[in-house]
């Protein structure tokens, strides 16, 4: 039958017979369900000659480098390498303001990284990683080509698909996908059988280009990244502690380049102005904006302002997908 402990004991036994017992893999970890559930079944089948990567590109939210490591390392237990390459992500956006120029920048010098990754452990193995583990599910595969006999049914949404496409052409790695037959809600409660943490499980989804697409348009202007961090973390925590998380698909702030005058105390001010955006979803294709009660959105705006210097005015984005996106850029 269809039991979620089956198809993780049979997808361990499947990696067990495609890796053997020699050969090594790599995975690059997000941070997100996925890849993290992903890499969890392939350890347990093959043990440390997986070799994951995490890279903090300088574009993570409030702590996110942290708290993803600890949840990694304490309760996985998986053999991750974090690499900071914060320096050269934002070396290479500074003076960059299109959204989509961000991006290409943003994969191509993750591909840069992995690649590195990749060459250091041949050295240290001895011999090439024949492996690649991707994070890829049912909806991504879909699109495409059916697989025949799956027993699927097609009436699923197609989502534009924004994390394939970017991995080195030339590595010649073999794909392990243990998930691609899988829907979001069954990785997890494959992760639930993993023992991933349910807070983990339940983390709202995150952008591959992160706080970069957040920040509208120069990212190294200021300190932007930082006042978005924490202006962020306040409504994010607000959200968990009035129990609302997980009835919202994404909640995030938005950095604006603008300004505007307030005044706290009897001073004049002259600061920026944040955005919070909240939304319900299926599966991010549309998307309807979340009704916050007026007391939550007035305790929120007086915290972000109290406490985050360089911001004096909090807007809601109140619109809905179409004719709006979920990101501003
Ligand atoms: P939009 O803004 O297009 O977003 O309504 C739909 C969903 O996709 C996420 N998103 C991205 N995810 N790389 C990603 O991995 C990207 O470049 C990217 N752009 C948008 C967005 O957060 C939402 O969940």
């Amino acid at each position: 039958g269809w039991k979620m402990e089956n198809i993780s004991d049979e997808e361990i036994k499947v990696i067990r017979d495609t890796v053997g017992d020699e050969e090594h893999v790599i995975c690059a970890l997000s941070g997100g369900v996925d890849s993290t559930v992903a890499a969890t079944l392939v350890h347990k089948a093959i043990g440390d000659r997986l070799h994951c990567v995490f890279v903090d590109n300088g574009l993570l939210r409030y702590k996110e480098r942290e708290r993803v490591m600890e949840t990694f390392e304490r309760d996985l237990h998986l053999p991750v390498t974090c690499i900071d390459a914060s320096e050269q992500f934002l070396s290479k956006l500074k003076g960059v303001v299109d959204p989509e120029i961000k991006r290409k920048i943003i994969g191509k010098e993750f591909i840069g990284i992995f690649d590195a990754f990749a060459h250091d452990l041949e050295q240290k193995l001895g011999k090439k990683p024949l492996y690649l583990v991707q994070g890829t599910l049912y909806p991504d595969v879909i699109e495409s080509c059916p697989p025949p006999g799956s027993g699927r049914n097609h009436s699923h949404t197609i989502k534009s698909h924004h994390n394939v496409g970017g991995l080195p052409k030339d590595m010649k790695l073999k794909l392990i996908e243990p998930l691609k037959l899988l829907f979001k809600d069954e990785v997890r409660h494959l992760g639930r059988i993993l023992n991933v943490p349910e807070a983990f499980l339940k983390r709202h989804p995150f952008p591959g280009p992160g706080l970069a697409v957040r920040v509208l348009g120069d990212i190294t202007e200021g300190n932007a990244l930082d006042v978005l961090r924490e202006v962020d973390e306040i409504f994010i925590q607000a959200i968990k502690d009035d129990g609302l998380y997980d009835s919202i698909w994404q909640a995030f702030a938005v950095f604006l380049p603008v300004k505007s005058v307030g005044v706290q105390g009897d001073q004049r001010t002259h600061s920026h102005v944040v955005a919070l955006r909240a939304v319900t979803s299926q599966d991010g294709m549309t998307a309807d904006w979340y009704y916050f009660e007026s007391k939550f959105l007035c305790d929120v705006s007086r915290k972000i302002c109290n406490n985050v210097r360089g911001v004096n005015r909090v807007v809601m984005d109140i619109t809905s997908k179409p004719p709006s996106t979920i990101e501003w850029e």
